[in-house]
């Protein structure tokens, strides 16, 4: 990540996570090994929050990698009795490689994989959700705006990753796809009366949108 932020900022949030399982730890060490991009420590303390706090029980990733995100959100539906987290990436390989993460885990019974398009999987399973985390290609992110308003329930969460872009939103003369996807999804959440919507200044910058009843 550039430096958004005061060099030690998101040194120290990550310190105040408590220890992860040895198995969350070995994944955290991959992403740095392999600069997989996945939502950070503070970041995944952060779902792990909202996801508590709400009682998620039933909850979709758009976009899931090697499960990563999954595992907290796994962890917090284990906590909140017991559900059911959607993963779903396009790339064969990183299921596997979530499949087994995730079993060594003790998540298996709650885990669901699905190898595809992930809006289009959202639109073939049945909803509704408490909590859906959007993770997915950003140029993918407007039109899965609609998708989403279907499958949430009303009272639900939306959680989008990336929504400072590596602070490319700063700069005016960026028009790349990616960079307008991100105005415009920004755009579309903060204006819609529907939603009450927060940019949580973690790591990338995740939006934290509730779907108002
Ligand atoms: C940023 S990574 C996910 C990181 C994960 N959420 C985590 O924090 O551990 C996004 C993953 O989703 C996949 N992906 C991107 N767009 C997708 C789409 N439209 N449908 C399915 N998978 C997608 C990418 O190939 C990549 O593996």
């Amino acid at each position: 990540m550039p430096d958004l932020f005061h060099p030690q900022m998101m040194d120290y949030l990550e310190r105040l996570v408590p220890k992860r399982h040895e198995i969350m730890l070995e994944m955290e060490a991959r992403a740095r090994e392999i600069g997989f991009p996945i939502i950070g420590i503070a970041g995944g303390q952060f779902l792990y929050l909202i996801a508590r706090m709400m009682k998620a029980t039933r909850i979709f990733e758009l976009g899931s990698g090697y499960g990563y995100s999954t595992a907290w959100f796994a962890r917090a539906v284990r906590e909140n009795g017991g559900g059911v987290v959607h993963h779903v990436v396009w790339d064969e390989n990183l299921s596997s490689q979530a499949r087994d993460y995730l079993g060594r885990l003790g998540y298996s019974d709650i885990v669901q994989f699905h190898v595809a398009e992930a809006v289009e999987t959202l639109k073939a399973t049945t909803g509704p959700f408490d909590l859906i985390f959007n993770d997915i290609d950003k140029t993918g992110y407007p039109a899965s705006i609609p998708v989403i308003k279907e499958k949430l329930r009303p009272g639900g969460v939306l959680l989008l990753d990336n929504m400072l872009w590596h602070g490319a939103i700063f700069n005016p003369a960026d028009a790349s796809e990616a960079t307008r996807a991100i105005h415009e999804t920004t755009r579309l959440l903060t204006q819609d009366p529907q939603f009450i919507s927060s940019l949580i200044p973690i790591r990338d910058g995740i939006m934290l949108s509730y779907y108002v009843p």
